[in-house]
């Protein structure tokens, strides 16, 4: 994660499983955008809630290493509109400095605000059928940052596909532990505002019965993503939610789930091509 001393931007370091992300989001987004081009009278626009600087560092090489806003605005054609938003302002500046390199700057709006407000507030509503818009979402935050009521309207907009960083690793560690009653009630309302509901609960543990009552037991990563994928689906909507992507550090654990969801049968099946040709990827 990246560290600022003062004002000072140090860069996220980066394994090769974040380098996958991008060259997923990468690729689908050539895609997406070569597709919505080619539709006349619709407008694209793409939106990455969870910016970050532009750039990362490749933790074994120390190299620089373009991030999501980056490769979309490198994309051609290119989408009509760009939305980048973060809440650390040093990463901001620096994003601003690269944007203006990329000759494009004249689509891009950035934001230095919390995402979950300006999605919800701004950019979603913005992004209508009935104006012939279209929207792309990256939505990768490093943790349990957000709130479900921007998945809800994204997924009820009907014009809106996303991706989502699933942060299973940051889960597992603060809030799905294998005693529920020991888990701090922040780390519970942090689950339960990027869940929606409280029925993470039922998602993520089931109840023995033993000789001394009921006991909560701990269900596997599979449960837990089985049911909010579910929950894309009924709750928040989407007609397609794709099977997510583990992606794997080092050790081969789990450090978050790739999500996709749209309402196109067409993004699912592209997405599908991309997650094949990555699958298994180490490097
Ligand atoms: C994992 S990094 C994003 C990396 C980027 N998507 C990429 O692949 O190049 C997460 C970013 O989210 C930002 N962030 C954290 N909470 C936020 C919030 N509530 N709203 C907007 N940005 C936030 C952090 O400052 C950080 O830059």
């Amino acid at each position: 994660m990246a560290k600022k001393k003062g004002n000072e931007l140090q860069f996220d370091r980066i394994g090769y499983w974040s380098e996958v992300k991008l060259d997923i989001i990468r690729e689908y987004c050539s895609a997406y955008s070569r597709i919505l081009t080619n539709q006349r009278g619709l407008s694209h626009v793409y939106v990455d809630a969870f910016s970050g600087a532009g750039e990362h560092v490749r933790k074994d090489t120390s190299e620089l290493v373009p991030g999501s806003p980056l490769n979309a605005l490198h994309v051609d054609p290119p989408f009509d509109r760009y939305v980048l938003i973060d809440l650390d302002g040093a990463k901001v500046d620096h994003l601003q400095q690269q944007v203006a390199k990329t000759g494009r700057a004249d689509r891009v709006q950035i934001l230095h605000a919390n995402c979950n407000q300006v999605l919800l507030e701004k950019v979603l509503p913005s992004i209508r059928y009935e104006s012939f818009q279209r929207g792309l979402v990256v939505l990768d935050p490093y943790g349990l940052h957000l709130d479900w009521q921007v998945l809800a309207t994204a997924g009820k907009s009907g014009v809106v596909e996303v991706f989502l960083n699933f942060p299973i690793m940051d889960m597992n560690r603060n809030a799905l532990w294998r005693n529920p009653d020991a888990v701090g009630p922040d780390a519970q309302a942090r689950m339960t505002r990027f869940w929606g509901d409280e029925s993470w609960r039922s998602g993520a543990y089931k109840v023995q019965r033993g000789l001394f009552g009921e006991v909560p037991e701990k269900l596997d990563n599979n449960a837990v993503v089985d049911a909010f994928r579910k929950r894309l689906r009924d709750a928040a909507g989407f007609s397609f939610v794709h099977e997510p992507m583990p992606m794997r550090n080092e050790q081969g654990a789990v450090v978050y789930y790739l999500f996709f969801a749209g309402p196109n049968r067409t993004g699912a099946k592209i997405v599908s091509d991309i997650f094949r040709k990555h699958a298994n990827r180490t490097s």
